[in-house]
């Protein structure tokens, strides 16, 4: 009966409400034996739903975040426990939220400037009866304590703010389709202690929770009617150790209780926040700061971790762990770039570039399959796919390597899961994508001109720039070939005539070479400038990592293009210069082209660029610049510089696929190739993945002068074996065990 919300209407109050949250009540009548009850609710807004005043189902943060202008979740409750015989109340409480705050760097109200709710109710009696209470014009408004709550800004609550009638409800018009929970959970997941509370040089009160996350602090507090606490949030100190989180933008990331005087557990229910440390804005004099009465609550979408790895270097697998709280803290119902500053959006790019590793860390097929739902919603007419999704903002402009993801994500997801529905459902929207691509610019067969974030970060364009040396027109033209090439693999496995694509294919790989490979080089060609010429820029490592990588050379050529690429590291003292773009690929290139040396010699850096430089640095999460905090102890910038960003630890696909070597070669797993490639310095490594075709371990040690290899295959799957020594054996399930001279 999940459709009876569909008969409810959607109701807000006669007055608007600024950043308040408003409570939406009725009561009932439970005078006969219940034999079940359900609840559904959705808003408009961030809700909770309370009967007799508790709050039901574990999720928080309903209904989530979808392109609520399309659709919007709603989720269903078993209140059987709940009801009580005779009167009973139902209370849909609702706050901004990501549909009616201030969200988005543009600091629009993107869905509606007022929240509404709906909800239904249906009792079945023991004596088949049922009883059904809808939301209509009849429930009573009123005000709650929380009395500010906002996802970038946080939360006040006054508990001694007098709770006013704001009369009956108005019936609300909302287009918004619903549609019921399509994602996974947003559920409260690990608690953590405090592990310092200590007074910075500035004198700031300080808290400490050894690890940055999303989610919120509760407390548990008794104090006296009137005081207040207040406290904001922070991913960092600065090089003198006192709070600083001036790289959150204009979030304030503030929350503030003021006290009744009785005993209470205190969290924000309405907001989240991206944070290891807070600093007390306001806290009484006489306040009794028990460590044991707060905690950190992270608070993620419920995604089943599925991957594990582990090697005999600690910073490496300090490294791993900043990648997988790096993925939990950015996979809050949407894909994130970041969790804490005034963005928190679902950028496409950021998606696409950790999706792989994301599909090995955790199981994330329910989590993706909204958010492509989302995707699909959102694509313009012409075929453009959005930098952000849901779109809250965007202007009609694709972004090479950010609109892949409709491309990419979908082919991975299919990859690591064997299930075909990702493509089936979003051909239709890679299709539109690369046909869009083809019509793109001036030119039939490269995609020249538009607007790209290119190898966003990267170090090549001097340390301050963005968007890095690699030619954008370059490197929109190879995800050109890129996502064709996807498309092409897609509609086959789906048993269409991909011929149109393969000549679409052949066109697009044959320009680019003309174009950009003239003379058996790679040339750097950059965009038209102001005069309408073209220049060629630098030779950049990122641009021949995706000649490489996208098969954009002759197999002849492969040695040579290793040989720049190899060159060019060492033209830059054996580091790396990529960005967003070059940076998933760069260990995977150097491995396949024989120079799987040159690959643990990156990994193993920790000046800057490197992995190891933020872990050196305390990271605990996975940093958005590769040196957000610089060698002297200041900042990179304030307006760019996440501490929680995971783009960069999609290294953890080379951890898993070449350390420990465990490659898809059918989909879901069902034909594995196991070919790690061992290094002494590392001692051991092993990794676990939980697959869709059960659980795969690899795993190898040195001892002496050998190198012992333990391996797991489930029962179901093939895989090829493929030794350091050359050797190859094809087995199927069971538990093998190597050794190799070293
Ligand atoms: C985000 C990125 C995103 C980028 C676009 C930033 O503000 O945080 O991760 O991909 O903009 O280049």
């Amino acid at each position: 009966m999940a459709e009876l919300i569909k008969k409810a209407k959607w109701i807000t109050c006669q007055k608007k409400t600024e950043g308040e949250n408003a409570c939406f009540t009725r009561y009932f009548d439970v005078d006969k034996k219940v034999k079940s009850a359900t609840a559904y609710a959705s808003a408009i807004g961030v809700y909770e739903l309370r009967i007799n005043g508790v709050k039901q189902g574990r999720s928080v943060l309903t209904p989530g975040l979808t392109s609520y202008k399309t659709r919007v979740q709603y989720q269903s409750y078993d209140i059987t426990g709940a009801l009580t015989d005779g009167q009973n109340r139902v209370c849909i409480e609702v706050g901004p939220g990501w549909a009616v705050g201030v969200y988005t760097y543009c600091k629009n109200h993107n869905v509606a400037d007022h929240t509404s709710i709906i909800g239904a109710i249906e009792i079945t009696y023991e004596d088949k009866s049922k009883q059904v209470i809808l939301t209509d014009e009849c429930w009573e408004t009123k005000t709650t304590p929380v009395v500010y709550s906002d996802i970038y800004n946080g939360e006040t609550v006054d508990m001694t703010a007098p709770v006013t009638a704001l009369g009956k409800a108005k019936i609300d018009k909302v287009k918004s389709k619903l549609v019921y929970q399509i994602g996974e959970d947003i559920i409260e997941q690990e608690r953590l202690a405090p592990v310092e509370y200590f007074v910075t040089p500035k004198g700031e009160k300080v808290i400490d929770f050894g690890q940055n996350m999303t989610g919120y602090v509760e407390l548990k507090i008794s104090g006296k009617k009137g005081d207040v606490i207040e406290f904001d949030c922070a991913e960092v100190l600065d090089k003198e150790g006192n709070f600083y989180n001036a790289n959150y933008r204009s979030s304030k990331s503030t929350v503030k209780y003021v006290l009744d005087g009785v005993e209470r557990v205190y969290k924000p229910r309405f907001s989240f926040q991206g944070f290891r440390y807070i600093r007390f804005i306001n806290i009484p004099s006489d306040f009794d700061l028990n460590l044991d009465n707060i905690r950190a609550i992270a608070v993620n979408s419920d995604i089943e971790r599925t991957g594990y790895f582990r090697c005999g270097d600690e910073r490496i697998n300090q490294l791993f762990h900043n990648i997988i709280w790096g993925q939990k803290s950015n996979y809050l119902d949407i894909p994130t770039d970041c969790p804490q500053r005034d963005e928190r959006l679902g950028w496409t790019g950021d998606a696409q570039v950790f999706c792989a590793t994301a599909a090995r860390n955790f199981k994330v097929d329910k989590f993706f399959k909204k958010w492509l739902g989302d995707l699909r919603i959102d694509q313009y007419p012409n075929g453009v796919i959005n930098h952000i999704c849901p779109m809250l903002i965007g202007g009609g402009n694709a972004s090479a390597a950010w609109a892949d993801a409709c491309t990419i994500i979908p082919w991975e997801l299919y990859r690591a899961y064997n299930d075909v529905s990702f493509l089936e459902d979003n051909f239709e929207m890679m299709k539109k994508y690369v046909d869009y691509l083809h019509s793109a610019g001036s030119e039939e067969f490269l995609w020249l001109e538009g607007s790209h974030y290119g190898d966003w970060l990267a170090m090549d364009a001097g340390e301050d720039s963005y968007v890095g040396a690699t030619s954008v027109d370059l490197i929109a033209s190879a995800f050109f070939a890129y996502s064709t090439e996807l498309l092409i693999k897609s509609g086959k496995v789906l048993g269409k005539d991909m011929s149109e694509y393969e000549s679409l294919y052949a066109s697009v790989r044959a320009r680019f070479r003309e174009f950009y490979m003239y003379d058996g080089k790679l040339h750097n060609i950059l965009p038209k400038d102001e005069k309408g010429e073209r220049k060629e820029g630098i030779l950049t490592q990122t641009g021949i990592i995706l000649v490489l990588k996208f098969n954009l050379c002759e197999e002849s050529e492969r040695a040579y293009f290793a040989g720049e690429l190899k060159r060019l590291i060492a033209e830059n003292n054996g580091k790396m210069t990529t960005g967003f773009v070059g940076t998933p690929y760069i260990l995977d290139v150097l491995t396949k082209e024989g120079m799987v040396d040159e690959a643990y010699k990156l990994l193993y850096r920790n000046d800057n660029p490197s992995w190891l430089y933020s872990v050196d640095h305390g990271a605990t999460t996975m940093w958005e610049h590769w040196n957000g905090i610089k060698e002297d102890g200041s900042f990179w910038s304030t307006d760019m510089n996440s501490f929680n960003h995971y783009a960069y630890g999609s290294v953890g696909e080379w951890l898993y696929g070449t350390v420990c070597g465990v490659k898809i070669v059918g989909p879901g797993y069902k034909e594995i190739e196991i070919a790690p490639i061992p290094c002494k310095k590392l001692g051991f490594a092993q990794c676990s993945i939980d697959t869709v075709s059960g659980t795969v371990k690899s795993g190898w040690y040195y001892k002496g002068d050998d190198v012992y290899f333990d391996f797991v295959i489930p029962c179901g799957v093939t895989a090829k074996i493929t030794l350091p020594n050359g050797k190859t054996e094809i087995v199927r399930c069971g538990s093998y065990c190597y050794t190799v001279k070293a």
